[in-house]
């Protein structure tokens, strides 16, 4: 069986476009049926529908955090959701929901993330700004599994990348997306490469 996944993001969805690109191109991995947003005006809607995604809106507006995980949940069910991709979504999801996706025989759980740091440095918001700011001589991407912190979770792949005398913070970032999108898909090959009969 194919695993499905759907991927969860708040707003530019370039790591979301990335990974679904992947996919297409390399039948037989991952099946990406939905992208999922908590914002009706995010970017990612309309990358996901040039690449023939369903996509679902589920806006937090007046729902307790139980209340919208539980909106979410509906969703992923209805498209028999295996894993979730998290890029670039700005929600903590809670230790309940996360334990939904916990797979025992792995001891983690089937939800992924990126975030743009070397973690544990610069966990949270505005990691490039933050390592560029601070005169970092260096900084990187890190894909790991989800678990109840922030940020804190297993790491699956964790890259680096240098800045350059002459880089402004528009430069430096786009190293480190440059870098998230060939991490991202390199953290699916592992976990998910099928084996060539
Ligand atoms: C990326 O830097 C990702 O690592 C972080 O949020 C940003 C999302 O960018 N978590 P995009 O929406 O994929 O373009």
């Amino acid at each position: 069986m194919i695993p499905k996944i759907a991927i969860f993001a708040s707003g530019n969805g370039s790591n979301a476009e990335n990974i679904i690109k992947f996919a297409d191109k390399n039948p037989g991995i991952i099946n990406i049926p939905v992208v999922l947003t908590d914002h009706a005006e995010a970017f990612v809607i309309q990358r996901a529908q040039n690449l023939e995604r369903s996509y679902e809106i589920v806006e937090r507006g007046d729902m307790s955090k139980r209340e919208h995980e539980s909106a979410i949940l509906n969703i992923l069910e209805k498209y028999s959701i295996d894993w979730i991709f998290l890029a670039g979504f700005m929600r903590i999801l809670s230790s309940d929901f996360i334990n939904r996706f916990y797979n025992r025989l792995l001891g983690e759980s089937q939800i992924i993330n990126i975030h743009p740091s070397l973690l544990p440095k610069y966990p949270g918001l505005n990691s490039y700004k933050r390592a560029f700011d601070d005169g970092a001589y260096e900084s990187g991407v890190t894909v790991h599994f989800v678990d109840s912190g922030v940020d804190s979770g297993t790491h699956i792949l964790q890259q680096s990348f240098k800045r350059y005398k002459n880089d402004t913070l528009e430069t430096f970032t786009n190293r480190g997306m440059n870098l998230e999108y060939k991490l991202y898909v390199e953290a699916i090959e592992k976990l998910f490469k099928k084996v060539e009969a």
